[in-house]
């Protein structure tokens, strides 16, 4: 198949490493990628969705994969379609999910699915008010639109929460992201990232994950992307997993379809588990990044397969095969991650001797450009050491020990990846 694929980073760049290990040959482009993406495939630049869809019918693009939120937000997905090409995402109008955090709230609470008690207001009073009778801290306070992950603020007081709230409504913190905000009841349990592949129909769960989102061990210091994930997450049990398919997936893709907006995609659902119930936190409407970088490698299935099937409304016709195994991903970046950008530097990854790493693990390349014939780190999160082994101990210490292998000045990552499990 001719496959394009959206976006730059390590979660692009494992979407790519899995089809090119697939038996079926495929020819793969990249819009933008990075530095290591052009090994998989090739990289092209064009920015305008039209001029794209253009390129892809020109190019006999037979399905179109997209990474991050923003052109799925933005109606890549529409845009493709009109164009009568394949493409695997949700329509600009189900994309506001992820979007905006006031439509998201309001559909949880329209059909019923378990979410923390919330208002939604542009109005400060009225924020004020609410969070004078809340009987718990910390508040959570989060700007209505994309905030690149920074639009939650957990304040410890009230005046914290009505200070932050204050800074959203008049655009001082976020801009027109904060022009409406969410106040809601602080969860205090553990978090998964639950994905489930969508064809506005039916749908298939993917082995549980979890993300870190601190930047330091022991969940510490501010928050990034995600330094690390690992999957399958022992944290799941078999009550959990109905629950998030019965309360949550298909009330879902039953409440898009009535909204006119059915759900086509990777429903991301931000689960916080208390007391063994699990609550939504929030929806994204892509794969996680780190968490798509060990699911990738963990499907039998071919992703081809997963994602074309996804996005031609046939998922009741797949079964899904998960290896049996477990993936532990380790992210190794930049010196000023996530305060500024670093110096970029050269990385040298040494010749790896040991037959079981090299057979149970590999580089998953984000943050990085070529010059010549040498990579250089010059993103925040650099690369992804990702190990894999019949337990979460082996997958562990096959990804540390690949850390081990990876030199680039001012690198770092987190040394506690997938603790929750090892507890
Ligand atoms: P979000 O952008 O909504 O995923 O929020 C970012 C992070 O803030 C989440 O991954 C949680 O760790 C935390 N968070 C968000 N909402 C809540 C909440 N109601 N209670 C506790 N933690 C939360
Ligand atoms: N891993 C969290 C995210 O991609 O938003």
């Amino acid at each position: 198949m001719n496959i394009l694929i959206l976006g730059s980073g390590g979660r692009e760049y494992s979407i790519g490493l899995a089809l090119s290990k697939e038996n079926e040959q495929h020819e793969i482009y990249f819009m933008p990628g990075n530095g290591a993406t052009n090994d998989l495939g090739t990289n092209i630049n064009i920015k305008d969705y039209n001029d794209l869809a253009s390129f892809a019918k020109e190019n006999n693009i037979e399905l179109t994969i997209v990474g991050p939120e923003q052109p799925l937000v933005d109606g890549v997905v529409d845009i493709f379609k009109a164009n009568g090409l394949t493409i695997f995402g949700p329509s600009k109008a189900a994309s506001q999910l992820e979007g905006s955090k006031v439509y998201m709230k309001n559909i949880l609470k329209k059909y019923d699915i378990p979410t923390a008690a919330f208002i939604e207001t542009n109005n400060k009073n009225e924020a004020n008010n609410f969070i004078d009778k809340m009987k718990n801290l910390p508040i959570v306070v989060k700007a209505d639109g994309l905030c690149a992950g920074k639009g939650v603020i957990i304040a410890q007081t009230k005046d914290e929460a009505k200070e932050s709230v204050s800074k959203m409504l008049s655009g001082e913190s976020f801009g027109e992201a904060g022009a409406n905000v969410i106040v809601e009841e602080f969860l205090d349990g553990y978090e998964l990232s639950i994905f489930a592949i969508c064809d506005g129909e039916n749908y298939v769960v993917l082995p549980a994950a979890q993300d870190h989102k601190r930047i330091g061990d022991g969940d510490t210091g501010p928050n990034t992307g995600g330094m690390g994930a690992y999957a399958p997450t022992p944290l799941v049990n078999d009550d959990i997993s109905k629950k998030v398919e019965d309360k949550v997936i298909k009330p879902t893709l039953e409440g898009m379809k009535k909204e006119g907006a059915p759900f086509e995609g990777v429903l991301f659902i931000g689960v916080m588990v208390v007391n063994g119930e699990p609550i939504i936190l929030e929806y994204n409407v892509r794969f996680g990044d780190p968490e798509c970088e060990i699911l990738m490698p963990l499907l039998e299935t071919p992703v081809s397969e997963l994602f074309y099937k996804g996005a031609t409304k046939q998922l009741d016709k797949l079964k899904i095969k998960i290896k049996n195994k477990y993936g532990v991903a380790v992210v190794m970046a930049s010196a000023n991650y996530p305060y500024g950008s670093s110096e970029p530097a050269e990385i040298i990854v040494d010749k790896i001797n040991d037959e079981e790493l090299e057979n149970n693990s590999h580089i998953s390349y984000a943050g990085v450009t070529k010059e010549d014939d040498t990579l250089f780190a010059t993103g925040g999160r650099v690369l992804l050491c990702v190990g894999f082994g019949d337990d979460i101990k082996t997958a562990r210490n096959r990804a540390y020990d690949l850390c081990g292998q990876v030199h680039f000045a001012g690198k770092k990552c987190r040394t506690d990846i997938a603790y929750q499990a090892l507890k």
